[in-house]
Parts: C-alpha cells; structure tokens; sequence
C-alpha cells in the first residue's frame, strides 16, 4: 500500500476524523468528544462521509443492502464515494475550518481506500492521485474492535437486527484499516475496554493535538 499523500490543515480550525468497522465505536465516540469541547466553548461542527447523496445513491444502497451486486462496478461505486468525499473536503470541511471551528468527521477518505482494498481493488492507483486533494486531518482515529463483537453491536440496534452484513469484507475491512493506520500516522484506539477509558485516551490526544496547535 502507498502512502496517501494529502495536504496539511492550511486553516485555524481543527479536523478530527474517525474510521473503523461498523459497531466500531465511532457515534459513541464523536458524540462524547463533541459535548465535551462545547462545554468547553468549543465550535464544534459533525459531518460524515460519505455524504447523503451517495448514502441514498442506487448504486451505494445496492452495496450495502444486498449479496448481488452483478449489476453494478465496484470501482464505479468507489469513484463516485471518493467524488464525494473531495466536494465534501473541498467545500463543507474546509470553509469551516477557515472559520476556525473544530470539525469532527464520522469516517473519512481512508475509509474509501480500506473499502476499494478489501473489495480487491489494491493495484488501483487512482485514489492516491485524489489524496493529494485531501487534508490530512489533525488526528485521524481508527476506532478497533473484533468482527465478531463488532458484528453483535451493529446487530444490537433494533433497526439493525435484520441488516444485511458482508462478513468476509468485514474481516478484510479491518485489516485494511489497521494497516492504513499505520501507513497513514493514523492514532490506533482499542475499544474492546470501557466506553470510559476509551474515551478518556482520545480526549487526551486531542488535548495533546490541541496544545501543540497553540489552541486555546
Ligand atoms: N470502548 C468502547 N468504545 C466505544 N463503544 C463501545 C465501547 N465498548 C462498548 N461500546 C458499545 O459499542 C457500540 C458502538 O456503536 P456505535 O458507536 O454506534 O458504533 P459505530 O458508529 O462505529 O457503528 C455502542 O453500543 C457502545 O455502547
Ligand atoms: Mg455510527
């Protein structure tokens, strides 16, 4: 794997970005540190990727709802989720760090190569040519956990009992991620221990990020 090769933060504000599998953590994680850097004053703005555009896409609903996926071209299905991602950083992301706010990132562009990886697309070049087009967030979590116990927390939500779940890609998936982690200077973060301590060692990176940011 290749290194992605995105741009430093040019802006004031903050961007904090979390990948992981599905039942991973992420939501419980973000909503946490949000509500913590409020408290504190903090300007705080959510966002995901991919964006509801491509959530609600034939293409991107047919990958995630169904085992048939004849019909369509996966790297079809990745050009258009990393198209998305580039007008997301490009024109939601990056005004709001110019205005100096903090941006929390629910998945983000490394989660479009862990998925293209672990669909078997790991000669494709392409996605590293749109890298260069992407901010390298200030910290970059990969939240960390077993399939089998990611897979019984997804199942755990009522309206997920039922929902379909690739399970070979999820054990690909999390090869990939971790592996991107390292590549990438990601910050690896366990959540197989208490919601309490996971959080308390995130919190604690982004004060570190924050201190050396000179943010106050
Ligand atoms: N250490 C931990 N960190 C994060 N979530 C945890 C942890 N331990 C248990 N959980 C539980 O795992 C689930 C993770 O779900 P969620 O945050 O929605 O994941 P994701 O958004 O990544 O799909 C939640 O029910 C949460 O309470
Ligand atoms: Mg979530």
């Amino acid at each position: 794997m290749r290194k992605l090769r995105m741009y430093n933060n040019p802006f004031k504000g903050l961007l904090i970005t979390f990948c992981g599998l599905d039942g991973c953590g992420k939501t419980t994680m973000i909503t946490r540190l949000a509500s913590d850097l409020r408290r504190c004053g903090g300007d705080v703005m959510l966002t995901r990727q991919p964006t509801d555009a491509v959530r609600h896409s034939e293409i991107f609903r047919n990958y995630m709802d169904s085992s048939e996926h004849s019909a369509y071209d996966y790297r079809s299905m990745s050009v258009l989720a990393a198209s998305d991602r580039l007008q997301h950083v490009r024109k939601v992301i990056s005004p709001a760090l110019d205005e100096g706010r903090i941006v929390i990132s629910d998945r983000y562009f490394y989660s479009c190569l862990a998925n293209l990886r672990a669909r078997g697309y790991g000669r494709d070049v392409w996605i590293y040519d749109i890298a260069r087009h992407i901010i390298r967030p200030d910290a970059a979590f990969f939240l960390d956990i077993d399939v089998p116990t990611a897979v019984s927390r997804v199942r755990a939500r009522p309206s997920e009992k039922d929902r379909y779940i690739d399970m070979p890609l999820q054990y690909r998936l999390r090869d990939e991620y971790l592996a991107i982690c390292r590549r990438c200077g990601g910050i690896l973060v366990p959540t197989d221990v208490s919601e309490d301590s996971t959080y308390e060692f995130i919190r604690n990176k982004v004060e570190q990020i924050m201190e050396v940011r000179s943010w106050n």
